[in-house]
């Protein structure tokens, strides 16, 4: 099986509660639960994260970087000002999506960029829980036509 790391930031464990109108009911572990059984349906073995930590996160991709074929990954507000992050996604040799469930675009301005988006394989906004379900669709085809992505 291909093993495939999902990886939330900062406050995404408070999904389910947290501004529902914007990021949705679904709670993080109703998330990585469908998240598991989709995968199963695409062949992958789906682990999931999180952190509130910049530097715990930094820590998991790095380690990932050894086990897993590629990352699904929403930094949650350090999308908007970590460098760290992007030089780890830069570094590391494995295919990387951006994930938010809301359209930040929509949002405001400080949440228009994105430190990482440069250095990921892609990014899926707006969709809620959907977006991390269409993430790791897009991540099962990128790795059905390169598997010897890293
Ligand atoms: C988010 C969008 C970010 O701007 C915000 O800081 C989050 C969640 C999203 O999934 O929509 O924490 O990444």
């Amino acid at each position: 099986m291909i093993e495939i790391l999902v990886l939330h930031g900062p406050n995404l464990n408070l999904l389910g509660w947290r501004e529902p109108e914007i990021y949705g009911k679904m709670t993080l572990t109703e998330i990585d639960q469908m998240l598991v059984e989709e995968g199963k349906k695409l062949g992958l073995d789906v682990r999931s994260r999180q952190s509130n930590s910049e530097g715990i996160l930094i820590d998991i991709l790095q380690e990932a970087a050894t086990w897993a074929a590629g990352v699904i990954f929403n930094p949650g507000g350090y999308t908007h000002t970590s460098i760290a992050l992007r030089d780890t996604i830069s570094a590391i040799a494995i295919p990387v999506i951006e994930v938010h469930l809301s359209n930040v675009y929509a949002r405001e301005e400080f949440r228009h960029h994105s430190t990482i988006s440069a250095v990921c394989a892609g990014k899926i906004v707006g969709f809620g829980w959907r977006s991390y379900w269409l993430a790791l669709q897009a991540l099962a085809g990128r790795l059905q036509d390169a598997p010897k992505t890293r």
